[in-house]
């Protein structure tokens, strides 16, 4: 019986078949010879990593504003866009009214937003009204008997401009799903909240939210905010669906915020954690390096609520002095503010509230400190060509292992002078993260059986199979569980692995990057199938390896199997990406037995092109069965193009 690392040469009529298979010609007729799976349960391997499965999230699609953030008005602080025009805000004139709008950069609400949007109406009647419309993200969601909370801040040059009328409006019948009216404003700047109800209509995401007068006058506004009910009914929230769908996934961490978003494209667009905490009109908002500013309504403090919520651990990268147009900061003296920095970040994050900055947390309303464990400095460092990564890595490495020995710190790229204790591991070939064809997967889901075990642990910090758009197809699905299963039977060096990108905002000029595990416009959100790829494993997790021998000739047949040493469960991970069904002889060397039915899990399809899509969001999903009387020898048919996980429970 041969390894799964050392597959017997293929006999002459399986290298024809796999020659077949990987040119895409139709083989349906055929069928692959039977393998046999061989599973002893009886001496289980190392711990599965308890934290394999984790999320990397950055701004990047719409991620969060016009994504996972829950706010519905885009660009709320009339920030410079990449448009002609005041981006995202449109002039109303009803009737006859005459008026303007304008950027006023001579006043604003706070220090961090110092200009306004400036309205003047010369000329307005009652039954029109002048004023200005938000079209939000490719739309406003909205549903019925729904409560949205609104706030702005604004001031009247005169009182007499009188009531301002707020309302949702849908952009194609013009009909008001909700509306109401702030009886008069101030003529210094003030925060005035409202809230807007919806009664029976059909969810559409297709509106708009305007603000009319129906007087002349003048008035400035600026923040204009508006948020639907929100995940955990949390204050400046996320977006109901998508949370669902992350917990769904069970993550173990969260490592963000970055990414390129950390970096920037410039040490001066880097992601600068302290202005995004505290109330948003301190929030200057900062421009990220996937062509849109960031709102930077997710701060600091709002990604680790996020792992709260979800029970992750956070992955904190750190900004190490290093933005993406080859700017760099010299290690030593000129990196001590940015060390620094990271400290002080850190003790935002798990200090005490009795620190300097887990009081300021506790100012921001969370006294409780975080558990915090990882800390990465910088992201993708291979890219840096000033050669200096090792020192400052080092630097960082010293003074956040003397603050707080108890940290894991993660490096992003090789270094030397100091031992990581984790490394974000890349594709040495491509000079990235592992992104990657199908083909290129399937032949290296054997990566980590050789790895130098002496070495750091590793961190596979962004991978996917980069088929299919705006999100993954099925193809992509199956060559991403081929190559977790080298993950999980490795997971005693691979303590952490994250898919990347998570989100995509799939309406037309929203996506930067092509490849995306969950799609979403202002309504709808679906998971791909490479996202049911990840509940199928993160659920079927397991804490120790077992030892596994695949005998097949099918070179796109793929497994792995862990043991739940607590409820005696075995899950064995199948992934069959040929196109014909594969069956399999399974022997089960087990101490006492099978206790009967197994349970199985299916994603499969008919195509690798197959997928799901905003329109077709559940055309792929996993699908339960039952083997009836599975014993310690039983034979199983793998359809063809799926993933299928086994569990498999022991007497
Ligand atoms: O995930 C998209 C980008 O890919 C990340 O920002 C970067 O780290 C990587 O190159």
């Amino acid at each position: 019986m041969l390894g799964h690392s050392e597959l017997k040469p293929m006999q002459p009529r399986h290298r024809l078949f796999a020659a077949l298979l990987i040119a895409g010609i139709p083989v349906a007729g055929m069928a692959q010879s039977n393998a046999t799976l061989t599973i002893d349960t009886t001496r289980p391997g190392a711990n599965v990593s308890p934290t394999l499965y984790g999320i990397m999230t950055e701004e990047i699609n719409h991620s969060y504003d016009g994504g996972l953030y829950a706010e519905l008005v885009s660009n709320r602080t009339f920030q410079p866009g990449r448009v002609p025009g005041i981006e995202n805000w449109t002039l109303i004139q009803n009737v006859d009214a005459r008026a303007s709008i304008e950027i006023d950069p001579s006043t604003g609400p706070s220090a961090a937003i110092p200009h306004s949007l400036k309205l003047v109406v010369r000329s307005a009647e009652a039954e029109g009204g002048a004023g200005f419309y938000n079209t939000g993200y490719w739309g406003m969601a909205v549903r019925a008997q729904t409560t949205y909370r609104g706030s702005f801040y604004a001031k009247a040059e005169d009182p007499s401009i009188g009531a301002l009328t707020i309302r949702l409006v849908n952009n194609t019948t013009g009909s008001v799903a909700a509306s109401t009216i702030v009886p008069s404003l101030g003529n210094a700047w003030h925060r005035y909240e409202f809230t807007l109800t919806t009664g029976a209509l059909t969810p559409s995401g297709d509106n708009h939210l305007e603000f009319l007068v129906q007087k002349p006058g003048t008035a400035r506004f600026s923040l204009i905010s508006l948020f639907p009910p929100t995940y955990r009914n949390e204050p400046n929230g996320k977006r109901i669906d998508l949370m669902e769908k992350l917990a769904a996934l069970h993550p173990k961490f969260l490592r963000f915020p970055g990414g390129n978003y950390l970096e920037g494209d410039h040490i001066s667009e880097r992601y600068e954690w302290k202005k995004t905490i505290g109330p948003l009109v301190d929030r200057a908002t900062h421009p990220t390096p996937w062509t849109y500013r960031s709102s930077d309504g997710i701060g600091l403090l709002e990604f680790l609520t996020w792992c709260e919520d979800l029970h992750m651990e956070p992955l904190l990268a750190v900004y190490s002095g290093y933005s993406l147009q080859q700017e760099h900061v010299n290690p030593g003296k000129d990196l001590e503010p940015y060390v620094q920095d990271a400290l002080d970040e850190i003790e935002y994050v798990s200090g005490d509230a009795s620190t300097r900055w887990g009081s300021e947390r506790a100012r921001n309303g969370h006294p409780a400190p975080f558990p915090l464990h990882f800390v990465e400095v910088g992201n993708e460092e291979y890219h840096d060509q000033s050669g200096t990564y090792d020192a400052r890595f080092a630097q960082f490495y010293r003074a956040i292992k003397k603050a707080h020995p108890e940290l894991q710190v993660i490096a992003t790229a090789p270094v030397q002078s100091v031992r990581p204790d984790i490394l974000d591991d890349n594709d040495h070939a491509l000079h990235t993260h592992f992104y990657r064809t199908a083909q290129q997967f399937f032949q290296d889901v054997h990566h980590y059986d050789h790895y130098d075990r002496s070495g750091p642990k590793i961190l596979v910090g962004e991978w996917a199979t980069r088929e299919g758009s705006p999100t993954t197809n099925l193809g992509a699905a199956l060559a991403d569980a081929a190559w977790m299963t080298g993950l999980e039977r490795n997971s005693d060096i691979v303590v952490m692995a994250s898919y990347a990108p998570l989100f995509v905002n799939v309406s037309p000029g929203a996506m930067q990057w092509p490849s995306n595990l969950i799609g979403f416009d202002a309504l709808h959100s679906y998971g791909s199938p490479s996202y049911y790829a990840q509940v199928m494993f993160s659920t079927h997790l397991g804490d120790r390896i077992l030892n596994s021998t695949l005998d097949a000739s099918n070179p796109r047949f793929f497994e792995s199997a862990t043991l739940d040493s607590k409820t005696h469960h075995v899950f064995v991970k199948l992934v069959n990406a040929s196109s014909v069904p594969q069956t399999v002889d399974f022997k089960i060397a087990a101490a006492n037995g099978i206790a009967g039915n197994a349970a199985v899990t299916t994603l499969s399809g008919n195509t690798t092109q197959e997928t799901n899509s905003i329109d077709d969001r559940t055309r792929i999903v996993p699908v339960t069965s039952t083997i009836q009387n599975a014993g310690l020898a039983f034979r199983h048919v793998v359809p063809r193009y799926s993933i299928q996980v086994l569990d498999i429970s022991l007497k």
